[in-house]
């Protein structure tokens, strides 16, 4: 249901629906989350299975995602229902549209305290704030920038209001035009700071770090983070690529332009890993340090080298600005639905979702100083929309939508959004009827503590469950042969 008279915006230059969903999926994923994981999980074999799980499985799904988008034409919940009814199906898929928008706005809750820090550790580096000489002074200072709620809802608040500010502004105005510079700032920082790490003397270590594949160090754990990662760093499930999409001329390909997200996502993570690792190994500090690596050791590597203050300034800018150009997208599928359900303006919209949000972001930046106690199942509230959102609505959120795109809507949809060649669309349908939906199973029934499924150990029993599926599948709606013929 639309109430508002106005037709829908649409991205107004040929880079601006790419700009835009780079922007949303590069962001701390990339530079905070990506460094560390693959850290801990031992370097190029984790990268290699990230790779394979970015275009087996997230390609796809963000394939399917832009077209609900652009056939629906609206937020999650409206473009959902609609294609839902062009199919004539049962209106309770339209679940998935709600779980979705709320699934962005969480992230959103507990993404600006994180983008806060990084904010924070800007200004410091700006203002000469960070000394210190050893790994626990970096902890001290973290700390400190933590304890007083004060100092740390400052800076949330400031992330809120700027995300608002911008996404107040408009589709076009707003969010097209910020990360029509940011985007381009930011790579160009970054190779700024790769440049500086192949003079620190830690790079040739860095690359192979990052590049040498070790089939040793893989481990099933490390196979679920990739996956589970790739959700969110594609920014899959949770409204924001949906809505984009639903902004996204007819003319334009939603293959090529999935593919070109997803690319560009991997090289900024991959830059990012390359900007980061060499001043870690120059000092010769743990890669697996966890997620204090950019916090912690990097202010402290940065510190010994030449010039470092202002590489650290350049560095916390840009993690600031992937941070921003992602927390937009993440409110978008709300104020889309705002503004068509209840007829109000971007500007009001965006104020009265602030409002909620900054309410329960506050919340989520208590957990680091007065509610670190408060807590349930052993976990704060910030900890519980990290879990709720990562470890079960996005895979849920993935599932539905992948089942909801090969079993139950209309073949002829995607047929036509996509406008693949027959192999190519078949493709694409092998990967979301059931490669996507058993990958994303197991993730899920890992992140229950249900099973703890190993690759190594459990490979022919997976293989019998694909093989299983297709069978199943195809006999009881056979779309794939159908596609090829
Ligand atoms: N893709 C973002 C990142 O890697 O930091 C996170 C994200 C953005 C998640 C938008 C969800 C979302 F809707």
């Amino acid at each position: 249901m639309t109430t508002s008279q106005q037709p829908r915006a649409q991205w107004l230059g040929r880079w601006g629906f790419l700009l835009a969903a780079t922007g949303s999926a590069v962001g701390l994923g990339n530079i905070w989350k990506f460094p560390y994981i693959t850290g801990e999980f031992g370097g190029g074999a984790f990268v290699l299975v990230y790779l394979v799980c970015i275009f087996a499985v997230g390609v796809p799904v963000m394939m399917t995602e832009i077209s609900l988008g652009r056939r629906g034409r609206g937020s999650p919940v409206d473009a959902i229902r609609r294609v839902i009814h062009e199919s004539g199906r049962g209106s309770l898929w339209s679940l998935l549209g709600w779980m979705g928008m709320l699934c962005g706005f969480m992230v959103l809750s507990f993404y600006v305290v994180v983008a806060g820090w990084s904010f924070s550790y800007l200004w410091k580096m700006l203002s000469g704030g960070i000394t210190g000489s050893s790994v626990d002074d970096m902890v001290a200072v973290f700390s400190a920038n933590n304890q007083s709620p004060l100092n740390l809802g400052f800076w949330s608040t400031l992330v809120t209001l700027a995300t608002m500010f911008i996404v107040g502004k408009g589709v076009q105005k707003g969010i097209e035009k910020s990360v029509g510079w940011m985007m381009p700032g930011l790579v160009l920082m970054l190779l700024l700071l790769i440049i500086y790490g192949a003079f620190s003397g830690g790079f040739g270590e860095a690359v192979h770090f990052l590049f040498a594949f070790d089939a040793g160090s893989l481990s099933s754990a490390g196979m679920l983070a990739a996956l589970g990662h790739a959700f969110f760093t594609l920014s899959l499930a949770s409204g924001a690529i949906l809505t984009y999409g639903s902004y996204l001329p007819s003319s334009a390909s939603i293959g090529r332009t999935a593919i070109g997200v997803a690319i560009a996502d991997t090289v900024v993570a991959l830059m990012a890993g390359l900007a980061i690792f060499p001043a870690i190994f120059a000092n010769g500090m743990d890669p697996g340090e966890g997620p204090g690596l950019i916090f912690m050791s990097l202010p402290l590597a940065f510190q010994s080298m030449p010039l470092g203050t202002l590489f650290g300034v350049l560095f916390f800018a840009m993690l600031s600005m992937a941070a921003l150009t992602s927390s937009i997208s993440m409110i978008e599928a709300t104020l889309s639905w705002l503004c068509d359900n209840k007829g109000l303006s971007r500007p009001q919209a965006a104020w009265g979702a602030g409002i909620v949000l900054w309410l329960v972001s506050t919340l989520a930046m208590l957990s680091f100083n007065v509610g670190a106690d408060w807590t349930l199942f052993g976990k704060n509230f910030f900890d519980w929309l990290d879990y709720l959102t990562s470890r079960l609505m996005m895979p849920l959120g993935g599932l539905g939508m992948v089942v909801l795109a090969g079993f139950v809507l209309k073949g002829e949809i995607f047929r036509k959004e996509l406008a693949l060649s027959p192999l190519m669309h078949a493709v694409w349908l092998f990967m979301v009827r059931y490669v996507s939906p058993l990958g994303i199973l197991v993730v899920f029934i890992d992140a229950l503590g249900l099973y703890q499924v190993s690759f190594a150990a459990h490979w022919p029993w997976l293989l019998a469950i694909l093989v299983a599926m297709v069978v199943a599948g195809e006999l009881s709606s056979p779309r794939l042969a159908r596609t090829l013929r």
